[in-house]
């Protein structure tokens, strides 16, 4: 699907559907009253008749509407007239491009960039239009051997998006071009935390990041294996892939956008390609979906891609620390301890509890970077989605300049997160009888907090915030799940703006 600006619409560019807003009680937008006067009211008459449900989102289909020069007229509702706000207009686009789906439209011109959005810009309108559109035609389907019949998505090729003046243009067309990088780095992440563990391995995702690298100058990758993870005494990461045939990785990732030594911003991702839970065994219902425990290494793959493709003037580095939790006869039991690389030794009390340890040496590697700020995304704990449920990812940080710019990163980007406290009070319930640490908290009481807290004393050294993505990165019941690609369009709109901050 191709996307464009257009200033004035030429009176003679013809085109398949033209989608216009009205309101409830028949109030035209200012584009669908200029539409109305050329077609002498037709659009009030077919309003009259009581045809468009009065409710946000619902649309009426007009055809052969005289002296318009396009086929059809595709009026939406967007509600009582009066500014919307982002929720109401996201829904109101949704609803548009499921209508546009169902027809055999091939090219629209969009006109609902003129609707006024609560402290929205056209840049804002402009990105959402074009990644709901372009979500909309997202497909897991390589598994299947009947691929979908539907053609849903696949027909609408060209839109045009309407605006007022050159400013507006200008402003629209960079969003386009940000819209489209963000939603491929999104379909990547939904690709890969769709693949199924059988075939997402750790060897897998290193792959998958030494294909990046060859396709991108600007990136460059790094894989460490067993044998040199061990040369680093990474002992917590070495201890959750020690039951699994498929041997752990720690990759790295370096994107440079820039030339000068501008400190990284660094992305740490949990790789956890299956989580059976190790010989603390999950029950078999908690134990579906478990593919989804490498979301946050998907993320920062997705967002390194994204950050390429945008050209953005600034360092990344992404970490990732892959391995399978399995259970076994070669795995780690409940009362081992193990020694990480930060030299804290920790007793593993729930071989559940195996996205701290991973993370916990691959925070230690990040100290060599240098870093700006390091964050890490995880499916950590499934008390995230006791206190947020889906709609917000878990934020827990030891800076709260990068805690503040994160949240509003999510809220401009659709993607929340909310933060937890870190409070000292917490850490005293990661005590261990025998070892510096415990993997889990006893009381277990406010487990996102608790697993930020394990993670927080392997971050001394620098600004950190975990964003904690159990709820969030899929979405569905058991039996029909998906990867949402969370939180990368919170990720990139804090990388846009820390862009935008370095240029100016
Ligand atoms: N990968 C899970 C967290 C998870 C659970 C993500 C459900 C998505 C859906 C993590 O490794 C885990 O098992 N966490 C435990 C921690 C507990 C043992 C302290 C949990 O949340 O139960
Ligand atoms: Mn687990
Ligand atoms: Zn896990």
């Amino acid at each position: 699907m191709d996307f464009s600006v257009k200033m004035n619409l030429p009176a003679k560019q013809s085109s398949d559907c033209l989608i216009l807003g009205v309101f409830e009680g028949s109030k035209l937008s200012e584009a669908a009253e200029r539409f109305n006067t050329a077609s002498q009211g037709i659009l009030s008459k077919c309003l009259a008749k009581g045809d468009l449900e009065a409710t946000l989102g619902s649309t009426l289909l007009l055809q052969e509407v005289p002296h318009t020069q396009s086929d059809r007229i595709l009026l939406v509702c967007c509600g009582p007239k009066k500014e919307l706000n982002d929720k109401e207009f996201r829904e109101l686009l949704r609803k548009t491009v499921s209508a546009l789906h169902q027809t055999g439209i091939k090219e629209a011109v969009c006109f609902l960039t003129e609707l006024s959005v609560k402290k929205r810009d056209i840049a804002w309108k402009t990105r959402q239009i074009v990644q709901l559109f372009l979500e909309s035609t997202y497909r897991f389907d390589i598994f299947k051997s009947k691929k979908d019949k539907d053609t849903k998505g696949r027909r609408l090729k060209r839109v045009l998006l309407m605006t007022t003046n050159k400013s507006e243009s200008l402003k629209a067309q960079r969003a386009i071009i940000e819209a489209q990088a963000i939603v491929e780095g999104l379909h990547f992440v939904k690709d890969l935390g769709n693949c199924p563990p059988n075939i997402c391995t750790p060897r897998y995702l290193a792959k998958v990041a030494e294909h990046l690298a060859a396709s991108h100058s600007t990136i460059s990758t790094a894989i460490l294996d067993e044998k040199e993870i061990k040369a680093l005494k990474m002992g917590a990461l070495l201890a959750v892939g020690q039951g699994s045939v498929e041997p752990p990785r720690l990759i790295t990732l370096e994107y440079r956008g820039r030339n000068d030594k501008q400190k990284p911003i660094v992305l740490v991702g949990k790789g956890v390609t299956f989580d059976t839970g190790g010989n603390s065994l999950k029950p078999p219902m908690g134990m579906i979906g478990m593919k989804f425990d490498m979301c946050g290494a998907a993320t920062v793959l997705g967002v390194i891609k994204a950050a390429a493709l945008l050209e953005l003037p600034l360092n990344i580095v992404g970490v990732i620390a892959a391995a399978e939790n399995m259970p076994g006869g070669s795995a780690t039991r409940p009362d081992d301890i193990v020694t990480s690389m930060s030299g804290i030794s920790i007793e593993i009390l729930n071989t559940d509890a195996e996205g701290r340890l991973v993370l916990c040496d691959a925070l230690t590697y990040c100290e060599r970077f240098k870093p700006d700020v390091v964050i890490d995304i995880a499916t950590l704990t499934s008390a995230c989605a006791v206190a947020l449920g889906q709609y917000a990812s878990g934020l827990l940080s030891n800076h709260a300049p990068l805690a503040k710019d994160l949240l509003e990163a999510g809220q401009n980007a659709g993607d929340r997160c909310w933060e937890l406290p870190l409070w000292e009070d917490y850490q005293e319930a990661l005590n261990s009888a025998c070892a510096d640490i415990a993997n889990i908290g006893t009381p277990a009481e406010a487990g996102t907090i608790l697993g930020a807290c394990f993670l927080q004393r392997f971050a001394k050294d620098y600004h950190w915030a975990h964003l904690d993505v159990a709820a969030t990165a899929s979405k569905g019941n058991a039996k029909d799940r998906s990867a949402t690609g969370r939180p990368l369009p919170l990720l990139m709109q804090y990388l846009l703006d820390r862009a935008q901050k370095a240029n100016s």
